[in-house]
């Protein structure tokens, strides 16, 4: 069970533009935070296929592209939609309160 003093605060909801992403580091590891229709959303920034910068992708819907070579992982998820990338990257809890953003650990 994942208990409140897993989450950290990482940034503000009002940080976030709706359909934007914002990239935070926490622990060393850099998180997509991405917002849609409202909902708040955390995976890693390190795309599944060599490691590419996804905070520099292309966000189209609830889908980001890796600027390298064009893999697509959907930020809600974490999951691939599109390769060459067969690794989704990890997705993790999420708690908001008032406006603040507090990451939990990864939980797919
Ligand atoms: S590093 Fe992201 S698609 Fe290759």
């Amino acid at each position: 069970m994942t208990e409140e003093a897993d989450f950290k605060k990482v940034a503000q909801v009002s940080d976030i533009e709706e359909g934007q992403i914002v990239a935070v580091e926490v622990a060393r590891e850099l998180i997509v935070l991405s917002k849609l229709e409202g909902e708040i959303y955390a995976i890693n920034e390190m795309c599944g296929h060599s490691n590419g910068p996804l905070a520099d992708g292309f966000i189209d819907g609830d889908q980001i592209e890796c600027p390298w070579h064009g893999s697509r992982f959907c930020l809600k998820t974490g999951e691939v939609t599109q390769g060459p990338a067969t690794e989704s990257v990890a997705r993790y809890a999420v708690r908001v309160d008032g406006d603040d953003i507090f990451l939990g650990p990864v939980i797919g």
